[in-house]
């Protein structure tokens, strides 16, 4: 049996959700992928928070350089978020020949297009599921299971805080203010929730998902946004007297020459599906020439449904490298004699 040498580098909720499937399931993970994943080390400032997970000794360590320059760690999961030191470890990781897992959706809009040339460069892997959607799986159903079809438009709620807000404004009548703080107790909300409920986090998504979908660089500068701070309860008492829900939709068309990509707040019938997909849950659908359309759905934030996307990334890395080439499933499209930079 083969062993995969992962190293979490941030241990907030998302981290310490990864940490956690991976010691509760890692056993059902190494027979599904015939290679156990190894939680080498949990690199976090914060080594006191109690966080309920059962490391041996030495796994939690403070700093998160040190498991990156550990010969032996295979792939990097980064947890930390924002763009600042997010950043230098992903890029310091990707030159040590790591791969790297990361849910940054933040730092891949503006910073992905380098990013990617760097693993590119570097043959290592660069996964990023949890990126958008939380545990829906948008990332690989837009890159693998639609492959064989050209990609027309997407529609989707894609911030679970937005939509726990406007949800509990529509069904519970509680104010902006209330639900936005529930959404951060609840650990849903950006560490800055302005990138929330301003609608950049969705453009965010967006953004990485049209550049997937339509084949071109992620661009999000000219992603239009719109958030939800102006949407009063007088706003959705009004749509629905005449049927709709307020929901904020993320939006990208491509018409074979150009992309239009938006979010904005939308009225939507009771009668569509997207209009019942309430709380932090998420949902998208893509229209594709061969299958018309396909619906995702599920929770797009949280700790255990982002960590859930992120062990999905694990594992498929985890499979590549063990694999020897076989049955390998292709995560960035390399071919199989390229991104096995480390020994197994
Ligand atoms: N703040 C984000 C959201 C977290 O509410 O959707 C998941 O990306």
């Amino acid at each position: 049996m083969k062993q995969v040498n992962v190293a979490i580098l941030g241990c907030g909720t998302v981290g310490t959700g990864v940490a956690r499937l991976l010691l509760d399931n890692g056993d059902i993970i190494r027979d599904r992928i015939g290679c156990a994943l190894h939680l080498k080390y949990v690199a976090d400032i914060d080594m006191d928070r109690a966080r309920g997970l059962d490391l041996a000794p030495g796994v939690m360590i403070p700093d998160a350089a040190a498991a990156i320059a550990d010969p032996d760690v295979h792939i990097v999961v980064e947890t930390i978020g924002g763009e600042g030191i997010a950043k230098k470890l992903i890029m310091g990781a990707i030159a040590g020949g790591k791969h790297v897992v990361t849910a940054n959706k933040a730092l891949l809009a503006k910073h992905g297009n380098a990013i990617i040339e760097a693993a590119t460069a570097r043959r290592v892997d660069l996964a990023y599921e949890a990126s958008v959607g939380g545990c829906m799986p948008i990332i690989k159903a837009v890159r693998e299971s639609l492959v064989g079809n050209r990609i027309s438009g997407m529609t989707g709620i894609l911030n679970g805080t937005c939509n726990y807000i406007l949800s509990k404004i529509t069904d519970e009548g509680v104010d902006f203010k209330t639900a936005l703080a529930e959404a951060q107790a609840k650990g849903y909300a950006e560490a800055d929730p302005t990138l929330d409920v301003g609608g950049y986090d969705a453009a965010h998504k967006l953004a990485i998902l049209s550049a997937l979908a339509f084949g071109m660089k992620i661009n999000f500068d000219d992603v239009f946004i719109e958030g939800i701070s102006r949407i009063t309860p007088l706003d959705i008492e009004f749509a629905a007297q005449f049927g709709y829900r307020i929901k904020l939709l993320a939006i990208a068309k491509f018409d074979g020459e150009s992309v239009e990509a938006r979010v904005h707040p939308t009225m939507i019938p009771f009668d569509n599906l997207l209009s019942n997909v309430n709380s932090t849950l998420n949902a998208i659908s893509i229209k594709a020439d061969a299958v018309d359309e396909i619906l995702l759905y599920g929770h797009g934030a949280g700790m255990m449904p982002t960590a859930s996307a992120i062990v999905s990334d694990l594992a498929d890395i985890a499979r590549n490298l063990a694999s020897d080439g076989a049955g390998r499933i292709p995560v960035m499209g390399f071919q199989a004699d390229t991104i096995r930079s480390i020994p197994v």
